[in-house]
């Protein structure tokens, strides 16, 4: 690589792992103490925990495959490693001030390497670290919202209330528009060094034809399940979605609200049983993630991302579309797919099977598309997200396909 690209890789560098941090920190402030080291949800590591597990991270991949050594105390190493303890057994954290200050030191350090690393041979390395962290800066976005509907909201929590008759004339003149994709082969996944394990080899596959909806599923359209006793109705569910639903006895999306200006945003705060039941109710599937990917190429970065409006938006809100017509395939909410999350033909684990092999388990769902939380190094038609199917927490709605 000449010297010139060097250094503007460096720069690019350098600014992708600043313009990470400055979100992080920014939540780092609004948490309030007294839930940092609270587990809220056994699903979820306390949302303390996320920002010490960056800072350790940083400090133990650099040192790994850098080669480098940085100063992460070795009394927190066990408790901020992926692989350390249980989820339920990190609430025992250092102060917020002590975990700041981790975050400062490894990063200072960084900073100081990354001045002279020999970056070009390192690029997927730094990619993936800025990716990580802003990962797990989701996972904080979340848990604080359910912290939120927790706590502060606890009144509204899982009451639903029938919508009212004027918003369902609106309902019945809003039938979904669904676009068709002629089948054919398709490219699946990326080589690009920004690209995840999971996410490669690129490989072509064969789709058939298709049908997929323009938008996510709205409120609007949710509703109509909801108000049709679609939580009481078996015939909608699958036998796993049923049994989820015995034992999690819901009755609307975790985020709902019965407020008329929220009917045309994307639904969200639904498992994949939810998606699934509702996918059937209205006679479609879920899309496999290979016709949700192909789906959305074309669409840009102009989305509702990166906390840059902070919360949803109405499904129609930017224009611009993918080159097969849909609205929203990035950012709002993740979309759950029918697809299990497995390894493409050759995967090759990076930076450790922890990462993604050990959810290549047929117990895990993949989503695609970023939500408004999402940072931009996450927004991409081939990235892969996953969750357990009974997992609602998460920022996710979904679409709908059929044949
Ligand atoms: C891609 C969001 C499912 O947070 O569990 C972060 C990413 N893996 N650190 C997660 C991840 C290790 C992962 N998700
Ligand atoms: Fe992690």
């Amino acid at each position: 690589m000449k010297s010139a690209s060097i250094l503007s890789l460096r720069y690019s560098i350098t600014t992708a792992l600043t313009q990470t941090r400055s979100p992080t920190l920014e939540l780092l402030t609004q948490i309030d103490e007294s839930l940092f080291c609270l587990q809220i949800h056994p699903e979820f590591s306390p949302i303390g925990w996320h920002f010490g597990h960056i800072a350790f991270t940083e400090a133990y991949w650099l040192e790994q495959l850098a080669g480098i050594s940085l100063n992460f105390p070795d009394a927190d190493q066990r408790l901020f490693a992926a692989d350390g303890l249980p989820k339920q057994e990190r609430q025992n954290l250092p102060a917020v001030a002590t975990i700041k200050e981790y975050l400062k030191t490894i990063r200072s350090q960084t900073l100081d390497y990354l001045a002279t690393a020999p970056i070009a041979q390192q690029e997927r390395l730094w990619r993936w670290l800025i990716q990580h962290e802003t990962q797990h800066c989701e996972t904080i976005s979340f848990l604080r919202q359910l912290y939120q509907q927790r706590y502060l909201d606890i009144a509204s929590f899982n009451t639903y209330q029938s919508i009212s008759s004027e918003n369902m004339v609106a309902i019945a003149i809003n039938a979904t528009e669904m676009l068709k994709v002629e089948g054919g082969k398709f490219t699946i996944g990326s080589d690009a060094v920004d690209a995840l394990d999971n996410e490669r080899p690129a490989h072509q596959i064969y789709l058939n034809t298709y049908w997929i909806d323009r938008h996510p599923v709205t409120c609007r359209q949710y509703a109509q399940f909801t108000a049709a006793g679609g939580y009481q109705r078996r015939e909608y569910w699958s036998a796993a979605g049923w049994q989820w639903l015995q034992q999690y006895p819901v009755n609307q999306p975790l985020y709902w609200s019965n407020d008329a200006d929220w009917l045309d945003h994307p639904v969200y705060g639904v498992s994949y049983y939810e998606a699934e039941a509702y996918s059937n109710f209205v006679q479609k599937r879920l899309p496999t993630e290979a016709e949700w990917e192909k789906a959305a190429l074309g669409a840009s970065l102009n989305c509702n991302h990166g906390h840059l409006i902070g919360h949803t938006t109405p499904v129609d809100t930017y224009a611009e579309t993918s080159h097969s017509g849909c609205q929203d395939m990035l950012g709002n909410v993740w979309e759950w797919t029918a697809s299990w999350f497995d390894g493409y033909p050759r995967f090759s684990p990076y930076p450790y099977p922890g990462y993604s092999q050990v959810y290549f388990d047929g117990q895990h769902r993949v989503l695609r598309g970023g939500s408004w939380a999402t940072s931009s190094v996450g927004i991409r038609a081939s990235f892969r997200n996953w969750y357990h199917p009974q997992v609602r927490q998460i920022f996710a709605g979904f679409r709908c396909a059929k044949d």
